[in-house]
């Protein structure tokens, strides 16, 4: 299950309405910048590093290898979800492998984002707009290997304290660096404060990658809860504005362990529009007043960060590209219900380049995009509320028609249709919404 546009598609509300036809649910990437949104009723759960799979009963939840955490983030998060009744033990698992994201990595996001922000004086001009959750920086020393912790080491502190007594060091003078007005890194300190947090989880840190082939070899059957989302993956989506980690689903097999050929069915999620947040390249978006009533109507203001999200047309272009990569078989159309109330949407079918010639194709390159502007088909909008509809022929038949436009230009179907964020407030389309001829 991945997002096959810049993040925010409603995956937490797809993976938790799935959960149910599952017994293991796995994050493969990412960390504490993912914000998925589950509502079950009036109660509404934001989480940011545990599956989204936690709140059924009786599913075992697996932080995979790739995931960077922030123990004490993940702490939070439990403490959160316990005291609000959800049962949170043997159920979750964490990745001894995964890599810890650390205080200073997130000062060293906030520091290179500052520094950027100061040389360029605006977004999109070399700032990231990252969600200054450490990101980047964890992963960076995830591939530097020397400057690295794996979340097995908060278990051993004689072995963390060896570690952090070279890192500190060095950190410090990299934030100094940066201009970061930083506290001392005291290596006793950050060992203690982290071997506490180490032995809070321990019961729940183990060989996840033994883990999930066990369980497979028993029977059970596995969802990989996708974060991020495909256009924000660091190799495949809009470089230099992605995150740092495969966020696509060919992020799965290093970021779990289970071999690519061993995947079964891709969803992919789409929302009925585009978004995103942060700085990068967005052909379709829309700085009038459509784009703010979509943005009002969607909600659309970060789970994580609370930054109003950018708003825009649905992108095609990005879409079937996305479904390429990710070898998506269905997929699943969240948020349509806020495209109510429109006499005609836009959907983009290609890039207009700055010299006048047209591309279907996306580059995901955002120096190559620039200037590129939306080549669009109009279509007739709808005026009802699509929030009681159950099932597809409930829908207006423009609401119909729109689908079945998504179907023939990507060719997979439309399997899954969201009106509203309860789990109630969705249902599936075996049949499809036009024929693929
Ligand atoms: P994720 O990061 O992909 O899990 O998505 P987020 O949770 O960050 O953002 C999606 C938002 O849309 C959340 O506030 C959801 O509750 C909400 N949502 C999901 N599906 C629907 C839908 O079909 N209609 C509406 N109106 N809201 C939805
Ligand atoms: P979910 O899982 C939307 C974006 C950030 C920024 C860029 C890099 O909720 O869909 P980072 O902190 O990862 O270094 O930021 O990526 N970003 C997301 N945008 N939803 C997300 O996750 C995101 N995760 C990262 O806004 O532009
Ligand atoms: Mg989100």
């Amino acid at each position: 299950m991945v997002g096959l546009q810049w993040g925010d598609e409603g995956k937490g509300k797809i993976v938790d309405l799935l959960t149910s036809r599952y017994d293991c649910i796995v994050r493969y990437n990412g960390g504490a910048n993912a914000g998925h949104t589950v509502q079950v009723g009036t109660e509404r759960y934001a989480l940011h590093l545990i599956p989204s799979g936690i709140l059924s009963p009786g599913k075992i939840n697996i932080v995979g290898n790739g995931v960077v955490v922030d123990p004490e983030k993940l702490l939070d998060e439990v403490d959160g979800l316990r005291k609000r009744g959800v049962a949170v033990g043997s159920n979750l698992r964490i990745s001894d492998r995964a890599h810890v994201v650390m205080p200073y990595h997130k000062e060293q996001d906030a520091a290179l984002e500052e520094l950027l922000e100061r040389k360029s004086g605006k977004l999109g001009a070399g700032q990231i707009g990252t969600t200054r959750r450490g990101i980047g920086p964890a992963y960076s020393d995830k591939v530097r290997r020397s400057t690295a912790l794996r979340m097995g080491d908060l278990l051993d502190h004689a072995l963390l304290l060896r570690k952090l007594e070279t890192i500190c060091g060095l950190r410090m003078a990299e934030l100094e660096a940066l201009g970061a007005n930083v506290t001392p890194l005291v290596p006793r300190e950050l060992a203690d404060r982290f071997a506490a947090a180490g032995e809070k989880l321990r019961p729940h840190i183990t060989d996840t990658v033994y883990l999930v082939h066990d369980e497979i070899k028993a029977g059970r059957s596995v969802l990989f809860e996708g974060a991020n989302a495909c256009l924000l993956d660091i190799d495949h989506g809009t470089f230099p504005y992605v995150t740092s980690s495969n966020c696509s689903t060919l992020g799965i097999p290093a970021g779990s362990g289970v071999p690519g050929r061993m995947i079964g069915k891709v969803y992919g999620i789409m929302k009925a529009y585009s978004t995103r947040v942060g700085g990068g390249p967005f052909v379709t978006e829309l700085l009038d007043e459509t784009g703010e009533r979509i943005r009002k109507r969607g909600r659309e203001y970060g789970t994580t960060t609370g930054r109003p999200r950018r708003c825009g047309w649905l992108d095609l272009v990005a879409v079937k590209y996305s479904v390429m990569v990710c070898g998506a078989d269905a997929i699943a159309c969240t948020l349509l219900d806020v495209l109510s109330g429109f006499d005609e949407l836009k959907i983009c079918v290609g890039y207009r380049r700055a010299d006048g010639t047209v591309t279907d194709r996306f580059i995901p390159d955002a120096e190559r995009m620039h200037g590129f502007t939306p080549v669009y088909e109009t279509l007739p909008g709808w005026q009802r509320e699509l929030t009681d509809c159950t099932d597809r022929d409930d829908l207006p038949r423009e609401a119909q028609s729109y689908l079945a436009f998504v179907e023939k230009f990507v060719g997979i179907p439309v399997e899954l249709v969201s009106v509203g964020p309860e789990r109630t407030q969705t249902f599936e389309s075996n049949a499809r919404f036009a024929s693929m001829a």
